[in-house]
């Protein structure tokens, strides 16, 4: 056994993007906060949100009771209404927040001269209410939060450590519900370090990169909600995994979203012989909910056989399509496609995990001191299908909720515990690290055939059977071998794909994200799938 590294903090928050760095920063005058990352600290999904974050500005045009509407609508009668309340009525606030810390969010001049900000509109939204920083947005929210936590005396910054387990009593033989610290691979030094923490959140993001083809970055392996099943907390909604519908289709560059701003400024989505298809799909046409759209996609790729459809905002002016969408527009012109003149190529992309680990509106788990916030939590905000630009901001409101509740209970949390040292006494060096990237892609490849847009019970049967097969390979192999990030992904990756697809067979209907043509009806009071793990000690060793 190695005497490894040991920290010791008051708040250890995993994860570094929206939900991690905003809840650092509401709770830094008050405590010590650990902020630990896995890869370096700008990485992650919030960094490449393009669209922008939904809140009331415009209260004259505009309303409260309007932005929840509209996501009840988008939610696909699963979201949890008084979630919904609570994140839209608080959205105005935790916006003025982020324009505190600095975020630039674009500006223009109304009919008289004063100056407001732009708000743009996306799917599902029934208004212009999404403010934005051109098409970066996540850019601008991310590296304007990085330097408050970098500029901050109690925020201790752990880059390139990937969080592996939590250490909960079980682990120290007891049986209560609290978490003492957490497992960290420490991946310059190559070694496994403790932190121990009087309370533990959890802000590891999505896990869209479960599936093949995604617009998420390589982070985005579900490690939360992995962690969190296995010390033991609920997990809802796992079925509804978003798929975007405008993900750019070209050989060099993968996973580039399109946003949806683009159709919300006026974009069509057309066929390969540039006849628009959405008004055969939905009176809403471009703008309907994304769940519709991607469908309608998928449904016109397969039909037609089509490697991708259309995306046309040609006929817009060009000074009005550069300066609304400079990102977009120089990716893909480094790719020699000028988006002023020629239509985009694009394909559906998993995007977003609705579902979760189960939380309450302070962002707290099923065990006493752990918090899961942002797209690793379920609150019941996003129901069958998030509403665009409802993401950020349920970051936000949900960090500055759990902060708020951390911060009232901190003086009365038990003393720090002596965390048991991580055992590296039977494991040798792989010899075999094919195994691990094959079975990624088996993985991800299978996720995406059978687990995708369009499922039916036997490709869900089809999925279960081979995930199976995986995680007893897997588990042979974490025994075995030390541990490397590859690894630790794939372990994650695995336990989520079996939570997804659990659910989804669970679910016998089709709402919202879930299509499934066995069950293509939609059943009278719906409820959320809720996944309980199974007790500690009947867990397979
Ligand atoms: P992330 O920003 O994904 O951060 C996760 C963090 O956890 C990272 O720091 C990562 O390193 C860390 N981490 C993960 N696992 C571990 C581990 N084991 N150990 C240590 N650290 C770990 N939403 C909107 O509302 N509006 C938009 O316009 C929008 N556009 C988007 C565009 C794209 C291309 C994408 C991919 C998403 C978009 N979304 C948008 C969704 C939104 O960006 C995400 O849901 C949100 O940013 C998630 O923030 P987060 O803080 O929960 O996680
Ligand atoms: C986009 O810009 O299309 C993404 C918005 C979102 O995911 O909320």
């Amino acid at each position: 056994m190695n005497q490894n590294k040991h920290h010791i903090t008051d708040v250890a928050i995993i994860g570094s993007g929206a939900a991690g760095l905003s809840l650092a920063l509401s709770l830094a005058n008050h405590c010590k906060v650990t902020v630990i990352s896995k890869g370096e600290l700008t990485e992650g999904s919030t960094l490449y949100a393009q669209g922008g974050i939904a809140a009331v500005f415009d209260k004259k045009n505009d309303s409260i009771e309007s932005h929840v509407q509209d996501t009840l609508d988008a939610g696909g009668g699963l979201c949890d209404k008084t979630a919904v309340q609570y994140t839209a009525s608080n959205a105005h606030d935790c916006l003025q927040w982020l324009i505190e810390q600095g975020v630039p969010f674009d500006m223009e001049f109304d009919s008289k001269g004063k100056e407001r900000f732009h708000l743009t509109r996306e799917g599902g939204h029934s208004h212009r209410r999404i403010l934005h920083a051109a098409d970066a947005t996540g850019r601008a929210v991310q590296t304007t939060l990085i330097s408050q936590v970098q500029a901050h005396p109690e925020i201790t910054l752990l880059e390139q450590y990937n969080a592996i387990d939590l250490i909960g009593d079980k682990k120290l033989g007891q049986n209560g519900k609290h978490i003492h610290g957490v497992y960290m691979w420490n991946r310059a030094a190559k070694k496994v370090e403790t932190i121990s923490a009087k309370f533990v959140a959890l802000a590891t993001g999505g896990a869209s990169k479960v599936y093949l083809y995604t617009s998420n970055p390589d982070v985005s392996s579900g490690d939360g909600i992995a962690m969190a099943w296995r010390a033991g907390c609920r997990v809802a909604n796992m079925e509804f995994n978003q798929f975007h519908p405008t993900s750019l289709y070209h050989p060099e560059l993968q996973n580039f979203l399109i946003t949806e701003a683009m159709r919300g400024e006026g974009a069509y989505l057309k066929r390969p012989d540039g006849t628009r298809f959405m008004k055969d799909f939905d009176e809403r046409e471009e703008l309907a909910p994304r769940d519709i759209v991607a469908r309608a996609i998928d449904f016109e790729m397969k039909r037609l056989g089509a490697n991708c459809v259309y995306l046309d905002i040609s006929h817009k002016d060009k000074d009005f399509i550069i300066e609304h969408f400079p990102t977009i527009y120089a990716k893909c012109l480094s790719v020699g496609l000028d988006i002023t003149k020629d239509p985009i190529p694009v394909v559906p992309a998993a995007h977003y995990t609705c579902g979760g680990v189960m939380t309450d509106f302070n962002g707290k788990t099923d065990l006493d001191n752990l918090y899961a916030v942002g797209e690793v939590a379920y609150t019941g905000l996003h129901g069958a299908n998030r509403m665009a630009s409802n993401s950020l901001l349920e970051c936000i409101v949900f960090a500055h909720a759990a902060a708020k509740d951390i911060l009232a209970k901190i003086q009365h949390s038990p003393a720090l515990k002596v965390l048991p040292m991580w055992d590296e006494s039977r494991v040798t060096n792989s010899d075999e690290e094919v195994v691990i990237t094959h079975n990624w892609h088996e993985l991800r490849l299978f996720m995406w055939d059978y687990v995708g847009i369009v499922r039916s019970t036997k490709r869900l049967e089809r999925a279960l059977h081979r995930v199976e097969l995986l995680q007893q390979e897997i588990r042979d192999y974490y025994a075995n071998f030390r541990v490397s990030n590859n690894l630790l992904e794939l372990r994650n990756l695995v336990q989520v794909a079996e939570l997804i697809i659990r659910s989804a067979m669970e679910r016998k209907e089709s709402r919202g994200l879930h299509y499934t043509i066995d069950y293509p009806q939609l059943n009278d009071n719906p409820t959320p799938t809720i996944l309980t793990p199974l007790a500690h000690d009947e867990l397979p060793k």
